[in-house]
């Protein structure tokens, strides 16, 4: 499962995974590859990639549609203890892009950029904004989409759950009560029957990690807590929430909307970043390399080997059997985006210091720009055995200058992976528009098309420069 670094993965507890691993740390065991900004910009792009590839964009419903009501919703209204708002500059989703009602906009977008795929999330609390009220004109509206998109030659790809949860969910506990497991799997259940006639491509979960980190550990997320036996309780019943959503949308889609011989294929999408030793240090190896596990690793695990397995000396001991994840994965979904340099910080909950050196490029985020990261882990999760799929990637530029070369230099790391015999099945760039950043509210700019957000402003979708770039690519896709 780890094919670039047979040793790595030491389990804890700490003293033992120093003394006893002879290879530690995400690039401790390879010289990792350097792209030249000359290779990428030189590169033909498109041919190397497979045949059938996925070329698109992803989207998350809280994020774009509008109008949306839910816990984040509530998150957005509320303020941290000192008073100030949790959004950047008092900010609130709001209409966002207005998304629900302006599906001709966006399809429009999509076909100026020549995308064969789109990644979009149905909103669960529109779907069913109380127990057991199911909204047939919701799902109508959602399956329009998926059938506009798939006349327009426009793969869909329907992520069931991208962060936000209907009230009524929430306020029973959340992914921390294991119900809530059994009403995500109905859940899917209905949307299998409302769109399956169109879509084959699901992605259960976005980001079970991240959930997970803002929401139970760091707090800064709802449901806001900070309890790291909560955190592993959440994550445990996310992953099986994922085998058990899988069960149910396989018994109810049962059209192969696209005739390639399978009516689903189902998977979700999984966090992945490159956590880089600062030095050569033994501690900084070892924190880099337990890091790597609890972030990277311990999802796929679990669904490959249906066991979840979490541990974090002296808070966390997890290792039970998760029956639902067998057979529940066909492609694992990549969001990847950057790479945190590893100091080891023993007095800290998580034992690190995570950073970006000074003078390294990065995004208006302050997020590193590596390019190499993204080939060294898909040829890493790889060996899982699953195809995958870069279901995220994407880059923070309000001036649009640096979005032409990230694009290129990303899809590149997917081709050189190509190449090396990974099954790479589509890239997703993040995002299609410029939209509400969580926190960060709308003041990062991650869009294909940017949004004229000014006073009064109309919400007009304008290209940004990516967008020639993105057809140039999409252009000579194999065919
Ligand atoms: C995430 C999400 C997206 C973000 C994107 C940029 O990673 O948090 O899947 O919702 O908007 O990644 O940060």
């Amino acid at each position: 499962m780890k094919p670039l670094c047979a040793q790595r993965g030491a389990p804890w507890p700490l003293l033992a995974s120093l003394a006893a691993a002879t290879c530690l740390g995400a690039l401790a065991c390879q010289s990792p590859p350097s792209f030249s900004r000359l290779a990428i910009e030189d590169a033909a792009l498109g041919p190397g990639l497979q045949h059938g590839f996925l070329l698109g964009t992803a989207t998350a419903a809280h994020q774009i549609e509008g109008n949306n009501e839910n816990d984040w919703t509530d998150w957005e209204n509320g303020t941290w203890e000192d008073g100030n708002p949790r959004i950047a500059r008092g900010e609130r989703s709001g209409l966002a892009t207005d998304s629900y009602r302006r599906f001709d906009e966006d399809l429009a977008a999509m076909k100026l950029l020549r995308a064969n795929s789109y990644r979009f999330s149905v909103e669960w609390s529109r779907l069913e904004p109380e127990e057991g009220e199911w909204r047939d004109d919701v799902a109508a509206h959602y399956l329009s989409w998926a059938t506009r998109l798939r006349a327009a030659g426009i793969e869909p790809m329907v992520t069931l759950h991208h962060f936000t949860l209907p009230r009524w969910v929430a306020a029973r506990g959340g992914w921390a009560n294991e119900e809530t497991i059994g009403h995500f799997e109905r859940f899917a259940r209905r949307v299998g029957e409302a769109l399956g006639a169109q879509v084959d491509l699901w992605c259960t979960l976005n980001e079970p990690n991240v959930q997970v980190i803002r929401g139970y550990l760091d707090g800064l997320w709802p449901p806001g807590v900070r309890d790291s036996q909560l955190a592993a309780l959440a994550y445990a019943h996310l992953m099986r929430a994922h085998g058990r959503a899988s069960r149910a949308l396989r018994s109810s889609d049962l059209t192969d909307a696209d005739g390639d011989g399978a009516a689903t294929r189902i998977g979700l999408a999984h966090h992945v970043r490159i956590f880089q030793p600062a030095t050569a240090s033994s501690l900084d190896l070892a924190i880099a390399d337990l890091t790597d596990d609890f972030f990277n690793e311990a999802l796929p695990r679990a669904m490959a080997t249906g066991r979840i397995q979490l541990s974090v000396p002296g808070q966390v001991a997890m290792d039970e059997p998760a029956p639902e994840l067998e057979g529940a994965t066909d492609y694992l979904g990549l969001n990847y985006y950057t790479r945190d340099f590893v100091r080891a910080d023993l007095g800290s909950p998580t034992f690190s210091n995570l950073y970006v050196p000074r003078g390294r490029p990065t995004s208006d985020l302050g997020w590193d720009l590596y390019p190499e990261g993204l080939y060294l882990l898909l040829t890493r999760f790889a060996g899982f055995g699953w195809p995958l799929y870069v279901t995220e990637n994407g880059i923070a530029d309000a001036a649009g200058e640096a979005r032409h070369h990230y694009l290129r230099a990303h899809v590149y790391a997917v081709q050189r992976a190509t190449e090396a015999g990974v099954d790479v099945r589509g890239y997703f760039h993040w995002s299609l528009l410029d939209n509400f950043e969580w926190l960060d509210g709308f003041e990062p700019r991650f869009g294909l098309f940017t949004v004229d957000r000014s006073e009064g402003g109309s919400l007009r979708r304008s290209p940004t420069p990516a967008v020639e770039s993105f057809r140039d690519i999409a252009a000579r896709l194999p065919r």
